[in-house]
């Protein structure tokens, strides 16, 4: 079996925060709260769920761009807070991470070459300006800013939203990367062109062997996603993995309530389609704060099967068949009779 790319082991991220802007007094914000996953060089993970969730904080914590609390992050078997400064910088490398905003992403003073022969050069992947305008062009290309060299000196405001993005794209791959965490990479597009950004990811997964995580909140996009590039979804709750396994399956039969609700609120184009599913209501729209998140299952103040047990005890993330998790008593006790 090969060996893991990357391991997240019970990773946690808190935040203090001031309670009020004139209190001295300080929260815990715990936007992740234990999460553990694994993945082998080309896997795909999407993660999903709904704002707040934690998405963001997990990506950047694996892109090493937040420390975590506690818990361990893996990259080849090695944690990455136990490496000396060159291997972490290599980690650093490794893995880039595609932030949902195109615009806030790019120096608005910088040309879409310097954007792009910056990282090139910092990191000696090409030896001076001639090969970085050369190697810029091409990745234009890969990126399909095409023709590359009407787009070589042109500024990032001269570029429309999906340009943008493919603009960040090429310079996440520009290094070489071995993971990209793409977080919410269409959020911020027109609807038209975001088909085109994951296509693209897709493509370059392939062709370059990435491993590819893929953040967002929107169940259409990873459904969309994992149609076409296969993988396992995890959907994130509060801090936490409520329930993970492959893609297709966890779409087709959805374990964990809250799972349910988010594809059952994916609009459906086939209105016969739409009358026929299986309709959820929540016991409550509010989503609690992860500074004070519900005691015992953290979705029990929503779930519509929710039981006694489910405010007391907090379900653990069981492996319920060979490739699926849940974290929800419907199936540990379940599984306990089985056991
Ligand atoms: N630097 C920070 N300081 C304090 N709190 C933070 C910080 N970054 C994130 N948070 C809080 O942590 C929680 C998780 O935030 P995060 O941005 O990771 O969520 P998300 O799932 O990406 O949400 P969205 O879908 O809106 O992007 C939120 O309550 C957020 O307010
Ligand atoms: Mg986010």
């Amino acid at each position: 079996m090969a060996e893991p790319i990357l391991e997240v082991l019970d990773l946690k991220v808190y935040f203090s925060v001031k309670k009020g802007i004139f209190s001295s007094t300080k929260s815990l914000v715990r936007a992740v709260d234990g999460v553990t996953f694994s993945m082998k060089e080309g896997d795909i993970l999407t993660i999903v769920g709904e704002s707040g969730c934690g998405k963001t904080t997990l990506g950047k914590a694996v892109a090493g761009l937040v420390k975590p609390s506690s818990g361990k992050i893996l990259f080849y078997g090695k944690d990455i807070y136990s490496m000396d400064k060159k291997e972490y910088m290599n980690y650093r490398r490794n893995v880039q991470m595609i932030h949902q905003d195109p615009y806030a992403s790019l120096n608005p003073v910088k040309t879409v070459y310097k954007i792009l022969s910056t990282p090139l050069l910092r990191w000696g992947i090409v030896s001076g300006e001639e090969e970085a305008r050369r190697r810029a062009l091409d990745l234009l290309e890969i990126v399909g800013l095409t023709p590359p060299d009407y787009f070589i000196n042109k500024y990032p405001h001269q570029l429309s939203g999906g340009q943008r993005q493919r603009l960040i794209v090429a310079r996440a791959i520009s290094v070489e990367p071995k993971i990209i965490v793409a977080d919410e990479p269409i959020t911020m597009i027109d609807v038209s062109l975001r088909l085109g950004i994951l296509d693209l990811l897709l493509d370059l997964r392939k062709k370059m062997g990435l491993t590819v995580i893929f953040i967002t909140h929107d169940f259409g996009a990873a459904r969309y996603f994992s149609a076409k590039g296969g993988g396992d979804i995890a959907v994130m709750y509060l801090g936490k993995i409520v329930e993970k396994g492959p893609a297709e399956s966890v779409i087709q039969e959805p374990l964990h309530p809250y799972t349910k609700t988010l594809i059952a609120a994916v609009p459906e184009p086939d209105p016969k389609y739409s009358r026929t599913k299986e309709r959820i209501r929540l016991r409550s729209l509010d989503i609690p704060s992860p500074i004070n998140p519900p005691p015992g299952c953290r979705f029990h103040t929503r779930c519509p099967l929710y039981m006694e047990v489910c405010s007391e005890r907090e379900p653990p993330l069981v492996q319920l068949t060979n490739d699926r998790e849940v974290s929800c008593f419907l199936y540990t006790e379940f599984s306990e009779k089985k056991a």
